[in-house]
């Protein structure tokens, strides 16, 4: 069995909450015990920079979310745990694959574009108060991803669109110097709960409802009290569809626990007894994880000599890899060049392109040429230009995956990873 190696990262702009503890760090430390798997999982702290400009809230954010990982069990002997910025490696890689991203597809991520369109509903400039580190952050994540050759990216929903653009980005570059990184997917677990909030929104920082992981028992007591309810006295029998207090304990508990919870609710029990509930079950599985977390905190040496030799592991791999790819992009030993290496693919570094054309039988046609004119493909006979065009257009933007749709095959002999790559640098040099 290949080893499968899977890679996540954690911005460290925030303190740790309940929803970040069901939902990444308590599935991620069971499955880094897996065989099979190697796990790397970093502090994001250059994309922290793109969020905050306190440095002392990157710091202690550093610290407690190191902590969290190393309380909730995170072995870092058996895995990969660095942190982003002590690997230098990691700037040099985000500018090559800048190098082969369009710019317009950048223009397209979501978090840009969400700022942008916020600056339009206003009517102010578009590119209003956005960074140009707000711009670049799907290529820095895509070299955080790629610098390991990550098979598996664990993400929330909202983070699919940069695992795509880290796939498109290792296409590009791939099919210009060579076969160096492998198509990373997003590993999405639907099993993994969305822990509602204080107020029944999604927990999240920006919502400020959130129930940190680890404050002391009192402090955790006072936040469950005063989870949002509806106004059923006791003895009325309560609904736990939409409840926050009913999701939460779910997140947590066994499903006879579950069961048992959810029968009390029918029968009646009282808000205040059903928080109780809830706290009691909450603190039976952090109690234990906060008197490790609490150690870490106390000791932040202890957790920077682990960062430090998780980052040595880390540029094992980063250093060599790295110089690997500076000598791909053509960064060298000037003495390297007097005998230029025969596999070197310099006819990849043009572009593949379609032509267009009519023939006698009247229809239209199109192939698809690699640079060095070597065809890929030849398509069947459209009745109409447009038709054609269509399909040139959809084909550039969907690569393999249009192939089917249009009634379209490769040539014999070439494989759709050719196909994704040629199409993922043509894309990237359009922007
Ligand atoms: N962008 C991710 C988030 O906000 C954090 C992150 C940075 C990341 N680099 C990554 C996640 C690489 C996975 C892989 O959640």
């Amino acid at each position: 069995m290949t080893v499968q190696r899977v890679l996540t990262g954690i911005t460290t702009s925030g303190t740790p909450h309940l929803g970040n503890y069901v939902g990444a760090v308590r599935p991620s430390v069971q499955a880094s015990t897996r065989p099979g798997v190697q796990s790397f999982y970093f502090l994001a702290d250059y994309h922290a920079l793109i969020k905050t400009g306190d440095p002392a809230r990157v710091q202690r954010s550093t610290l407690e979310i190191a902590a969290t990982w190393l309380a909730a069990g995170l072995d870092p002997e058996r895995v990969v745990f660095y942190r982003q910025s002590d690997i230098p490696e990691i700037p040099e890689l985000t500018w090559f694959l800048t190098c082969v991203t369009g710019k317009g597809v950048l223009n397209r991520a979501h978090a840009y574009k969400a700022s942008v369109d916020k600056n339009t509903a206003a009517g102010t400039e578009p590119d209003d108060g956005v960074t140009a580190g707000l711009f670049m952050y799907p290529v820095l994540m895509g070299a955080d991803i790629l610098m390991f050759n990550a098979h598996q990216v664990p993400v929330g929903r909202d983070q699919i669109q940069h695992i795509e653009m880290a796939r498109d980005m290792a296409a590009s570059f791939n099919h210009l110097y060579g076969e160096h990184f492998t198509l990373p997917e997003a590993a999405i677990d639907d099993n993994v709960a969305t822990l509602p909030g204080l107020d029944g929104r999604k927990m999240s920082k920006s919502y400020d409802n959130t129930i940190p992981l680890f404050v002391p028992r009192e402090q955790l007591k006072k936040l469950v009290m005063g989870l949002l309810t509806d106004s059923r006295a006791p003895g009325e029998p309560k609904s736990t569809e939409g409840s926050a207090l009913f999701q939460i304990y779910q997140a947590f508990a066994t499903s006879d626990e579950t069961d048992a919870m959810r029968q009390a609710f029918a029968s009646g029990i009282a808000w205040g007894e059903a928080k109780q509930q809830l706290f009691e079950r909450l603190d039976a599985e952090i109690a234990p994880m906060r008197a490790a977390y609490e150690h870490y905190m106390t000791h932040p040496d202890e957790v920077e000599r682990i960062l430090l030799a998780g980052a040595a592991k880390a540029r094992a791999i980063a250093t060599p890899f790295t110089q690997q790819l500076r000598h791909a992009v053509g960064l060298r030993h000037l003495a390297a060049g007097a005998t230029p290496a025969k596999a070197e693919k310099t006819a990849k570094a043009a572009l593949a392109a379609f032509k267009q054309y009519r023939e006698k039988d009247g229809l239209f046609y199109f192939k698809l040429a690699d640079a060095s004119g070597q065809l890929l493909l030849q398509s069947t006979g459209f009745d109409q230009p447009k038709a054609c065009g269509a399909a040139i257009a959809r084909l550039q933007a969907e690569g393999n995956a249009a192939l089917e749709p249009l009634g379209q095959s490769l040539l014999p002999g070439v494989t759709t990873d050719t196909l994704d790559g040629a199409m993922a640098a043509l894309r990237n040099a359009k922007g």
